[in-house]
């Protein structure tokens, strides 16, 4: 086994051990809130029999009040732990989410833009849509905590496949048809042992009154009642993205879309990938190989650009991160592009795609790519890029 192979391995392992965690937090908040549901709802019917016998009474209005506030608690709980009944309809995931932010609209701060962009072929999911609202204004408001001093919303519906090479970055993924909705913030993303604790009930970093710490774990909940994935990509100081994938409807998987989508588009070409995460350098390695393309990897900007030098005659693609120690992904860009026109270039970032116009220009031989990545987006945008005439 190499370095790469194990650090995916331990990756893996983690992955497990925390989805293993969520069920059995889910199951435990599950069997209590059932219960606590069972005891409100009695203390509600008796206060509503005793409202119609008695005379208007504060004390009575107060315990019908807090019952009403225990019961919402209840089906917050009863979301994260799926036990929450879904009514599934055919749903149009872009015209959806377009709608949603449009209702908002008024509420998010004056310093804080948004932005949406959406596949035109659209994707028609399974799916509850109150459920889906929830998911959306869970994921919304943590975007704009995240963004006290304002920034930009970046909303991305796209349609995509998941297959079983991503399960190198996502343990548990089941391969097949997607719809996602990715929210990038340019917020104050999270540490490591935040996000290892994000979807964990009552986990929050906010000051009481502000968070509660529930709107991950409902998020969660309510994602995979809809036999989804929620992805987290996050780096503190820069940003974060939630994407949430979920299953093209039944009725539609089966669609002309689809076919022949299933094999991953490879090629022979070399490229030189430049990332200082392990996990994602060894699964994006792992991927390009395995679809038969020479990989030259390096652990950072400054790296980057002396395999570069090294290798630039047989090089056709430089896949690189944008935020690295020393030398950043742009500024990598700009050493290049000094140097040679016509390399092509795919950015990896967790961040709003048009920002990374503004460093490039109308170059034509870039392309972005956004972070978490699935197997067949990242290869698609690879192939496109390459096969691209006008440089
Ligand atoms: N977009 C984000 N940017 C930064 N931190 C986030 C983001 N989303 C979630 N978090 C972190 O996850 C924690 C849990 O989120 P959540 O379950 O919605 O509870 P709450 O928002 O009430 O704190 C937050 O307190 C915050 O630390
Ligand atoms: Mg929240």
């Amino acid at each position: 086994m190499t370095g790469e192979d194990i650090a995916t391995q331990l990756a893996r392992e983690r992955a497990l051990r925390q989805a293993e965690k969520m069920e059995t937090v889910g199951r435990l908040t599950g069997a209590i809130a059932q219960q606590f549901a069972e005891i409100l709802t009695a203390i509600s019917a008796s206060a509503a029999v005793l409202s119609r016998a008695l005379p208007p009474n504060r004390d009575l209005d107060s315990v019908k009040e807090t019952a009403q506030r225990g019961t919402e608690l209840t089906q917050k709980l009863l979301g994260f732990s799926r036990h929450r009944t879904l009514d599934l309809h055919p749903l149009s995931l872009s015209d959806f989410v377009r709608e949603v932010l449009d209702g908002e609209r008024r509420r998010f701060p004056a310093n804080i833009e948004v932005q949406f962009v959406a596949d035109e072929e659209g994707g028609v999911i399974d799916a509850d849509a109150g459920a889906v609202r929830q998911i959306l204004l869970n994921l919304v408001s943590n975007a704009c905590d995240a963004m006290a001093k304002g920034g930009t919303l970046h909303v991305e519906v796209r349609r995509v496949r998941l297959d079983a090479a991503d399960r190198s970055l996502h343990a548990w993924v089941e391969p097949g048809p997607y719809v996602s909705v990715a929210l990038s913030d340019t917020g104050s993303g999270m540490e490591a042992k935040t996000l290892a604790r994000v979807f964990e009930p009552f986990f929050t970093t906010k000051t009481a009154g502000v968070g509660t710490g529930l709107g991950m774990a409902m998020t969660y909940g309510l994602v995979k009642q809809h036999r989804g994935f929620l992805h987290l990509y996050s780096e503190v100081g820069q940003g974060t993205t939630a994407k949430v994938y979920f299953p093209v409807g039944r009725e539609l998987a089966l669609s002309p879309l689809d076919a022949g989508r299933d094999i991953l588009p490879g090629g022979i070409e070399t490229i030189l990938l430049v990332e200082d995460d392990p996990t994602m350098r060894a699964a994006a390695q792992g991927l390009l190989e395995k679809v038969g393309y020479r990989v030259i990897t390096a652990v950072d900007g400054a790296q980057g650009l002396e395999a570069f030098r090294a290798h630039r005659r047989g090089l056709h693609l430089v896949i690189t991160d944008v935020v690295m120690p020393k030398v950043s992904g742009f500024e990598l860009y700009e050493a290049i592009r000094g140097e040679s026109r016509d390399v092509r270039m795919l950015f990896m970032s967790g961040f709003p795609a048009p920002n990374f116009r503004k460093t490039v220009g109308r170059d034509p031989a870039v392309a972005f790519v956004t972070k978490p990545w699935a197997a067949s987006e990242l290869l698609e945008r690879i192939r496109l890029l390459l096969e691209s005439t006008q440089t």
